[in-house]
């Protein structure tokens, strides 16, 4: 067994999650192919096409490259216009007697779509796929493209194909992009379904644009650059469109075909055809189209059986894929199949994106077909009704266009991708806004990782004081709280804590100062008796932490710039709102005492956690609340995720707190709070302290009460 270059037999098994190219196979390096090899070569992957022709050149056949086919090739950087395509601009449509049914202007349609619809000579567009498939300038590693090698036989599990040298390859991933008798769908269950005639055939040729133009009875058809011609008769009808910078002119000419059951089973789908076979099919028609016809080089006159086939149950396989005509086969009327091959190659590029490793293949590939299947089946499916003969009803070409053109498969699947992605880690946070999914924050990483916090700094300087119950339970937003002691003497704290070395502030930190009401119990409604340090506000001075805070935890966040100025035997601390001071804390007189005598909780000693109210008004309703209710942070559980580990303690001999309300003019969103906070009486000095710490915990320990 020989290995072509940059295959390695046992890529699954060696894969290590830094290594993020994968070894792809491609068996056939048809439009598809080609297309599927230059969006994976740039997600970073090797790519190998088995490519069993040795591309003796193709007659002519032109095809359609509606806006969204075209977008995707745009962005492989691949520009039609510049391999003399043309645009689309209008159709006619004949009679079998010539009678102009009607003429269609495109100009107003075209508006709609981003990219332009073009007229492509098949060949121009192959050639140029492929060259920018093995190119060495462009992203990503040139494809390795390997002609006159017959693909005969696949193993979805191995990853591997045999040749019909007998020589087996073996890549991370195989794709069957070998057209409509792929060999590689064998390899997926229900894959034994074979293809069978629509019952029409086609020919096709070119005729230089020129010679219809110099013919008086043939002029009138070819006059109008960019001019889809057809003609049309109940079962058979003739399609003519410019391709090549409007110098050729492309025909499929589709018919009945003969029963003759070898053609349709036939391995080829183009062989020589007679031109006398062509004009006799036509022979009924008009004479200027036969005319038409009969300018058709005999030589170079193809015959194509229209192939169709029954919907595959599924396209893929453990680490095989379908795509192009190999997944479903396509009829020709809606000028679809090269586009939903392309469609199909960037939803692989999506779902191989770089980072995807050797064991996530296969739930990738399940992706792959679930963001193509439907969409690939319909448009087949409108294929096989605009191709159908023309009874009562008149045919309308552009019935589906909106269903088709207005498709753009990568941000289409990167949509879905991304959604799939994120569903698959159920504990994501999400916030506002959602558009751009889950919310990174304190507590994950983008990708849902808790962020390490183990080395993140704290100072918190706390001043504990006697004060009044019966002043301070005015703070209580339900009657579910209540101050633990009946006496009229409490305690309450004001906390300040400065953050540094915040992984998920980039390193950075910033600072917060709450009022904690020591003391309290919140009777559950089960009875159960919790008991802790109610925070009715807390200040931050940065936008990050609030919005995750009062959406993730229920905390009662509001912005206020804190300034702290520390000196040897001091701390300043000054609270404002844009400019207007309002609170003062003053710390004097610091020691540094025994680190382990004190313990770092903020202000809690023997409280058993933290209660916040979470309130979110509903929108529109006025005094409404979508989301009311308790919320609880235990120490206990909190010192688990991040165990926090007091460096230094300065105990002051002496501290104030002083707030200064001002009024609606300098504090207009604040005022009411501060009147509150000034209230409280500083009735005796229990402790005040400055405490250095490391590891800070995200608080993800917080729950829901009631
Ligand atoms: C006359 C005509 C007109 C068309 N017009 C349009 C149009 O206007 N718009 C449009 O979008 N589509 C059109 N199509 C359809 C379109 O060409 C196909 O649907 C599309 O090219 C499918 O691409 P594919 O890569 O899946 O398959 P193919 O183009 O069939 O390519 C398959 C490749 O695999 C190779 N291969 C096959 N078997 C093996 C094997 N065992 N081992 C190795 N290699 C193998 C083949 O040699 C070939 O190169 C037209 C087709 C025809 C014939
Ligand atoms: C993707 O496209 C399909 C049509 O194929 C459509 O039904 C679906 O809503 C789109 N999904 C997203 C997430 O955009
Ligand atoms: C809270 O404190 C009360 C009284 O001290 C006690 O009975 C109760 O068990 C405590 N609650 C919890 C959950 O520990």
């Amino acid at each position: 067994m020989s290995l072509p270059t940059g295959l390695s037999i046992n890529s699954t098994v060696d894969s290590d999650i830094h290594s993020t190219s994968l070894n792809v196979i491609i068996i056939g390096a048809g439009i598809g192919g080609l297309a599927a090899a230059l969006f994976l070569r740039r997600q970073g992957h090797k790519v190998l096409i088995l490519e069993q022709s040795r591309f003796a050149s193709e007659t002519g056949a032109a095809l359609h490259l509606t806006p969204n086919s075209n977008g995707l090739l745009r962005r492989l950087g691949l520009y039609a216009e510049e391999l003399r395509a043309n645009l689309m601009e209008g159709m006619a449509e004949y009679d079998s007697k010539g009678n102009l049914i009607q003429r269609t202007e495109l100009s107003v349609q075209n508006e709609l779509w981003q990219h332009p619809w073009l007229l492509v000579h098949r060949v121009h567009l192959h050639e140029e796929l492929k060259r920018l498939a093995i190119s060495a300038d462009g992203k990503g590693i040139p494809v390795e493209l390997r002609l006159r090698s017959r693909v005969t036989q696949v193993d979805p599990s191995a990853s591997t194909v045999v040749m019909e040298s007998g020589e087996v390859v073996r890549g991370d991933v195989v794709i069957g992009a070998d057209g409509v008798h792929s060999k590689a769908r064998a390899g997926v269950p229900g894959g034994d379904v074979k293809p069978k005639s629509s019952g029409k055939r086609a020919f096709r040729f070119l005729i230089p644009r020129e010679t219809v133009l110099e013919n008086s009875k043939t002029v009138q058809f070819a006059k109008k650059e960019g001019e889809l011609v057809m003609w049309f008769d109940k079962d058979r009808r003739v399609i003519m469109y410019p391709c090549d910078s409007n110098r050729q002119l492309n025909f499929v000419c589709i018919c009945p075909s003969i029963k003759d059951e070898e053609k349709n089973t036939g391995d080829e789908w183009s062989s020589a055809a007679s031109k006398d076979e062509l004009l006799e099919v036509y022979a009924k028609f008009d004479e200027s189209l036969q005319t038409l016809l009969n300018m058709a080089d005999a030589e170079s006159l193809k015959v194509w059986e229209l192939l169709d086939m029954d919907i595959l149950p599924t396209w893929v396989n453990d680490r095989l894929g379908l795509l192009g005509d190999a997944a479903h086969p396509f009829l020709p009327h809606q000028g679809q199949g090269a586009g939903c091959a392309i469609e199909d190659a960037a939803a692989l590029g999506v779902v191989l994106q770089s980072g995807v490793t050797p064991d996530e293949i296969p739930e990738r590939l399940q992706l792959y077909e679930t963001i193509r299947y439907q969409r690939a089946n319909r448009i087949q499916e409108y294929s096989r009704i605009a191709g159908a003969d023309l009874g009562e009803k008149k045919l309308n070409m552009m019935e589906f266009a909106a269903y088709n053109f207005g498709h753009d498969e990568w941000d289409n699947a990167t949509n879905i991708f991304r959604r799939w992605s994120w569903a698959r880690k159920p504990h994501l946070y999400w916030r506002m806004p959602v558009s751009f999914g889950p919310m990174p924050g304190p507590r994950q990483t983008f990708e849902g990782r808790p962020r390490k916090a183990d080395h993140s700094t704290f100072t918190t300087t706390s001043i504990k004081f006697k004060t009044s119950r019966t002043l301070l339970q005015n703070l209580f937003p339900s009657t579910s709280f209540r101050f633990k002691s009946p006496g009229t003497v409490a305690y309450a704290s004001f906390s300040q804590t400065t953050l540094h070395n915040m992984e998920w502030l980039g390193g950075s930190g910033y600072k917060h100062m709450g009022l904690y009401i020591h003391g309290v119990q919140y009777v559950q409604e089960s009875g159960e008796v919790l008991n802790g340090t109610f925070l009715p506000v807390l200040f931050e001075n940065l936008a990050d932490p609030i919005v995750s805070g009062r959406e993730e935890l229920g905390m009662p966040k509001l912005l206020c710039s804190l300034d702290v100025w520390r000196r040897e035997k001091s701390v300043r601390i000054q609270a404002g709102w844009q400019g207007a001071i309002f609170g003062n804390l003053v710390l004097k007189g610091l020691q540094e005492v025994d680190a382990g005598v004190d313990k770092a909780s903020v202000g809690g000693e023997d409280d058993e956690g933290i209660f916040a109210y979470k309130y979110i008004p509903s929108v529109g309703e006025r005094g409404k609340a979508d989301v009311e209710h308790a919320t609880f942070v235990p120490h206990a559980e909190e010192s688990k995720v991040v165990p926090s580990k007091v460096l230094r303690v300065y105990k002051a001999q002496d501290a104030s707190v002083s707030f200064d309300p001002l009024d609606w003019e300098a504090l207009p969103t604040l005022h009411h709070i501060i009147s509150r906070l000034a209230e409280i009486p500083f009735c005796e000095l229990v402790s005040a302290k400055v405490v250095e710490g490391l590891g800070v915990s995200d608080v993800s320990s917080a729950r829901r009460i009631d």
